[in-house]
């Protein structure tokens, strides 16, 4: 946690969700709206598919919407992709990009996240970057050093506090059950918020850095309670809105 920044807990839904999906959402918003779901922001980022009904469910709520990954360009023959423009549009307030399955899957290189993050700041949205190093790249001694390529490579230009959002993702806990050590998230995350320092200068105190990678509620307290953690980038356990809010219940 860092003094004086609200936390966020989102949650990316990657390829899940069909519109019967969206009573896990409306559940999300109850819940929030109740109060119930403690004092972080929470986002959901379900497929750009759902994200016109999504803003629907959360209209007039507590509860942000964000997309999984936006385009460069403003507009164009670009066929299948979609505008930052676009996802601001349907009713979104974030837009992740450069998470490492576009990274792995799409040859998303740091200048192209960076051109993406920097079109949703044109656009008005706040660009969730991530970042994190494989397994080879930990047991060889460099996850510092490439995450800190990563985020000098792929953060936009100017940015702050209520533009950016950065979430360290080491790709061998995606998904995998498995989880850095405390001592190791701590490490990383304390890179990143030198480097926002130089960056953004003294904005990045406040940008959150956000950890990603097998977030579960038997997990959450332990890793979100870390010094320069600002919150969780969920995958799995935020398809469920009881699993996704007992993550949030961490900063109840
Ligand atoms: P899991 O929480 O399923 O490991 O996914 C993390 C992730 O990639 C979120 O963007």
């Amino acid at each position: 946690m860092t003094p004086g920044v609200r936390p966020l807990v989102a949650g990316n839904w990657k390829m899940n969700g069909l519109s019967a999906s969206l009573a896990e959402i409306k559940a999300m918003r109850e819940a929030v709206d109740a109060g119930k779901a403690g004092a972080a922001e929470l986002a959901v980022c379900p497929p750009a598919t759902l994200l016109a009904q999504a803003a629907w469910t959360l209209k007039g709520g507590k509860v942000s919407l964000g997309g999984q990954d936006c385009h460069a360009k403003e507009s164009g023959a670009y066929t299948g992709d979609i505008a930052a423009s676009m996802i601001k549009d349907a009713g979104a307030q974030y837009v992740i990009v450069g998470h490492s399955e576009r990274r792995q899957y799409h040859g998303e290189t740091d200048a192209a996240v960076k051109a993406k993050a920097e079109a949703g700041l044109k656009a008005g949205l706040v660009a969730i970057v991530c970042v994190g190093e494989t397994r080879t790249e930990r047991e060889a001694g460099k996850a510092i050093e490439v995450v800190s390529t990563q985020v000098r490579g792929s953060l936009p230009a100017s940015g702050g506090p209520d533009t950016v959002v950065v979430a360290y993702e080491p790709i061998w806990a995606i998904g995998t059950g498995l989880t850095p050590t405390p001592a190791d998230v701590a490490e990383v995350h304390a890179a990143i918020r030198r480097l926002l320092g130089e960056i953004y200068g003294a904005a990045g105190a406040k940008v959150r850095i956000l950890y990603g990678g097998s977030v579960k509620p038997a997990n959450a307290k332990e890793l979100l309670g870390l010094a320069n953690v600002d919150g969780a980038l969920v995958g799995g356990a935020s398809l469920k809105a009881v699993d996704f809010l007992a993550i949030a219940a961490t900063y109840l």
